[in-house]
């Protein structure tokens, strides 16, 4: 399927599986490597990391936990705006070296709502493992540590990323036409 169309729009194959696989196996390789001898939890955020961190973490050969978490709809505000409360922070990551693996970072603003919140539980270290990346579109200064493919600002879909609730389960990535 080189072209899919959902809802009003059509989008074209952008990044292919296999090539998606390759970087996803270079990234658990460079992380088995940085991540040794490190008291780790690997925190995956719902609902678009969900295929990304199922096949990073079957290549990843450091003991440690994983876990999910989601940004709910609405909390309250900040003065910076509208603010997403994490949730689903079952685990203890006081101490631990916590890995937030994101599908895609376009502004920033969703992984710095997610950074702060998870500065409040004082885990030792927070490092950002992302898919995608926009660095035209991004407005923060935090450091993304690991990074599959960045890419111009178009809007994407597969591999767990929708628009309007589908398109997550195409196994390759999209973009709109
Ligand atoms: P940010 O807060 O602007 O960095 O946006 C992050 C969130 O917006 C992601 O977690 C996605 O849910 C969504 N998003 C951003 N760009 C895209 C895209 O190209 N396709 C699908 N979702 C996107
Ligand atoms: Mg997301």
């Amino acid at each position: 399927m080189n072209k899919v169309k959902i809802h009003d729009k059509t989008f074209e194959i952008s990044i292919h599986h296999d090539k998606i696989l390759e970087r996803v196996k270079a990234i658990a390789a460079q992380m088995n490597k940085d991540l040794k001898d490190k008291d780790v939890i690997f925190l995956g955020i719902l609902n678009g990391s969900f295929m990304f961190a199922s096949d990073l973490f079957k290549y990843i050969t450091v003991p440690a936990p994983i876990s999910f978490l989601k940004l709910a709809s609405y909390e309250g505000t900040f003065s910076s705006g509208k603010v997403k409360r994490l949730i689903g922070i079952n685990e203890d990551i006081a101490d631990k070296t916590v890995i937030i693996i994101e599908d895609i970072v376009d502004s920033g603003l969703t992984l710095e709502q997610i950074i702060k919140q998870l500065r409040g539980y004082d885990p030792a270290d927070i490092k950002v493992a992302t898919l995608l990346y926009k660095p035209e579109a991004y407005t923060k200064d935090f450091d993304i540590d690991y990074v599959g493919f960045s890419i111009p600002p178009d809007f994407i879909i597969g591999y767990g990323l929708d628009y309007d609730g589908l398109g997550r389960n195409l196994p390759h990535i999209y973009k709109v036409e």
